[in-house]
């Protein structure tokens, strides 16, 4: 097995008092699409800030290409970001600059190339994601599916080594979201990179990804491949994979009863 790039050992985080991540260890080698699968507030975005260096781990080690984040300088852990893509949620394109000039923000931003350079690098990733031909066009002539393939062609402009997606399938209709599955696992490929795609589509992850990890209550519950998790017997696998409600995954966030919330409480009509 080559070097992991990306590496969790008993990875404890906290926000304030309450900790999201407890204990979590996992690695992901070069050539790896890693699914991390959770239930929603799970601490699966709160991992991948960790591996950006956006949050630091309060106990543990998280590695990225050999490296102890917790001991990078600001100025290291802005090199280590340029060998990241990422490809976040809500990472919505700049709506004021065309296609092309959204491809090219980060590498105007953090290269010294050449403009003509910029616009060859440019082009070729947006053949890479099948829109060369939608280079000048603006945001908001894009479909949603078609404006998840220029983020994700913004995202791979510094040919990453590791590329982070978060629900990359959210919100997309079957057809996008397939499209886009495929070039997660394409552009992995073609770059020699390594992906972690943070999601809970289980159908669609387990067609491109090569291995899963299950998240639950601070921890690495499961894991597995593809095929192991298809006929796993652990109940959070299987509530995962067949998407039942009731399972092991509280369906309800911890709350207090439902009576205080609805200040029907006795005594409490103040
Ligand atoms: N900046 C923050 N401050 C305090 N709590 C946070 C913050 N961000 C997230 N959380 C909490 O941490 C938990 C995990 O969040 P997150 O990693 O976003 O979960 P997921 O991506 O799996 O839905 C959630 O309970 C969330 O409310
Ligand atoms: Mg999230």
């Amino acid at each position: 097995m080559p070097n992991p790039v990306v590496r969790f050992d008993g990875v404890r985080f906290a926000y304030g008092e309450t900790d999201i991540l407890r204990d979590v260890s996992l690695s992901v080698v070069p050539g790896q699409v890693v699914a991390i699968m959770g239930g929603s507030g799970s601490g699966k975005t709160t991992l991948l800030r960790l591996i950006g260096g956006q949050l630091r781990a309060n106990a543990g080690r998280v590695e990225v290409d050999g490296e102890d984040m917790a001991t990078l300088s600001e100025s290291a852990l802005y090199e280590r970001r340029k060998k990241l893509g990422m490809l976040f949620q809500f990472g919505a394109l700049f709506t004021d600059l065309s296609v092309f000039d959204n491809v090219a923000f980060p590498l105007r931003e953090r290269t010294d190339l050449p403009e003509s350079m910029v616009r060859d690098l440019v082009l070729m990733k947006l053949q890479a994601v099948g829109l060369r031909g939608a280079a000048k066009l603006m945001p908001a002539e894009l479909s949603g599916g078609m404006a998840r393939r220029v983020a994700l062609a913004r995202a791979i402009a510094l040919d990453p080594r590791v590329m982070l997606y978060d629900e990359p399938f959210t919100g997309l209709d079957p057809i996008s979201l397939s499209t886009i599955g495929s070039l997660i696992r394409e552009l992995n490929d073609a770059l020699g990179a390594a992906s972690i795609v943070v999601t809970h589509d289980v159908a669609e992850s387990l067609a491109i990804v090569d291995y899963v990890y299950f998240l639950a209550e601070g921890r690495v519950i499961a894991e597995g491949t593809p095929d192991s998790v298809r006929e796993s017997a652990h109940p959070f696998v299987r509530q995962f994979v067949g998407g039942e409600k009731d399972g092991p995954l509280p369906f309800h966030k911890p709350a207090g009863p439902y009576a205080t919330d609805l200040g029907l409480e006795d005594g409490r009509h103040d």
